[in-house]
């Protein structure tokens, strides 16, 4: 097994980085790195990625910062399940990992979000005017019509096509070099979501004329907050559609007959996912031991649910809140702060049944 490059190794233990070998490992390295993005030391970077990254340092210290971005939309989407997109440095390595080698619900759905996150942070950075290789649309000049009647090109539109243009080279390339069936599906997953940050950009319009009364408008495309793409991502999440290879092996065919077939927008995968209850370093699981849970509720969140039947323990903890706010003209809101005490709830670990682990 081949050792991250030892930068990588300040973000993470030693132990954990002995589980990230060079075939595990992408460009989501390049969040760890922080500023220190320099192509040679992001590991599993295939040449043509490689390359890119030579071209555009800039750029691909953009996409590095990025990670963080849609690591959290992640979390945020997954904040109340047994997976939960990884939360520690420590699972976060075994998520970045692992999850690269599955073909289930969640690596696809990172792998989507992951592509989603590219083109958001990309846009963005090409519309602040962060890098010399991309600014905002040129195609938006002139005027034009929608519903509402014809208005002018003005602001700065989001280029979103360069970020999808550069998203697809740049991310897809490892995929192009693998060319088996996991590829094809990674493949697919990466499409849906940078198709699914395009699907959200709306016209934002400001209005001119006498006192308001917008017989001229100047109109961008903007895109929306990146959450609308977390959600939409995380309604196909529910609704993926798990797939096989046609017998051609070029494309899929679903997996069961009653399933309908996916679209550019689903998501699809091949293999069922764990139950994540317990601590699995191959199935990219760390487990629920430690999860915070909620005793009355019925759903995922639930100690019932959450602890896998194993039990919780409870913890009194008081903490500080903001009350008895009172509003005062005009216009500010006081509060006082208050002492509250409340237990916590949270899962107990698995019980050890490796004789190694018992000592
Ligand atoms: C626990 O679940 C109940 C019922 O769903 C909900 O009303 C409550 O806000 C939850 N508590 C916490 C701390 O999330």
């Amino acid at each position: 097994m081949h050792l991250l490059p030892s930068g990588i190794c300040l973000y993470c233990s030693v132990a954990i980085c002995s589980f990230i070998s060079r075939v595990d490992s992408s460009w989501w390295h390049m969040g760890a790195l922080g500023s220190q993005v320099l192509c040679h030391n992001v590991p599993g970077l295939v040449p043509r990625q490689r390359q890119l990254c030579r071209q555009q340092p800039e750029l691909m210290r953009v996409l590095g910062a990025g990670v963080a971005d849609w690591l959290a939309e992640c979390r945020h989407q997954f904040r109340a399940h047994r997976w939960d997109c990884g939360s520690g440095a420590r699972e976060r390595a075994l998520l970045l990992g692992r999850l690269l080698l599955r073909s289930s619900r969640e690596s696809a759905f990172v792998y989507s979000i992951s592509s989603a996150g590219v083109v958001y942070t990309l846009t963005r950075a090409c519309s602040q005017g962060e890098l010399a290789s991309c600014s905002c649309d040129p195609a938006k000049k002139g005027s034009s019509r929608d519903s509402k009647g014809s208005f002018d090109w003005g602001g700065c539109s989001d280029n979103i096509d360069y970020a999808i243009g550069f998203g697809q080279a740049f991310i897809d390339a490892k995929e192009r070099k693998e060319r088996d069936a996991r590829a094809l599906m990674n493949l697919h997953n990466n499409r849906a979501g940078r198709k699914a940050v395009k699907r959200f950009m709306a016209l934002e319009c400001k209005c001119h004329g006498v006192s308001g009364s917008c017989t001229v408008r100047t109109c961008w495309l903007a895109m929306a907050d990146f959450r609308k793409t977390g959600d939409y991502l995380r309604k196909k999440y529910n609704g993926a559609i798990q797939v096989v290879m046609n017998q051609y092996g070029t494309g899929f065919t679903v997996a069961f007959k009653k399933f309908k077939k996916p679209t550019k927008n689903d998501l699809v995968y091949f293999e069922n996912s764990p139950d994540y209850c317990i601590r699995d370093h191959e199935a990219g699981s760390v487990g629920t031991g430690g999860r915070l849970c909620n005793r009355t509720s019925r759903g995922v969140d639930s100690c019932e649910v959450m602890c896998c039947g194993r039990g919780y323990d409870t913890s009194r903890v008081s903490r500080m809140t903001k009350c008895e706010c009172k509003f005062h003209w005009c216009c500010a809101v006081h509060c006082k702060d208050c002492h509250e005490v409340v237990d916590v709830h949270t899962c107990k670990a698995q019980k050890s049944s490796h004789w190694l682990d018992q000592t």
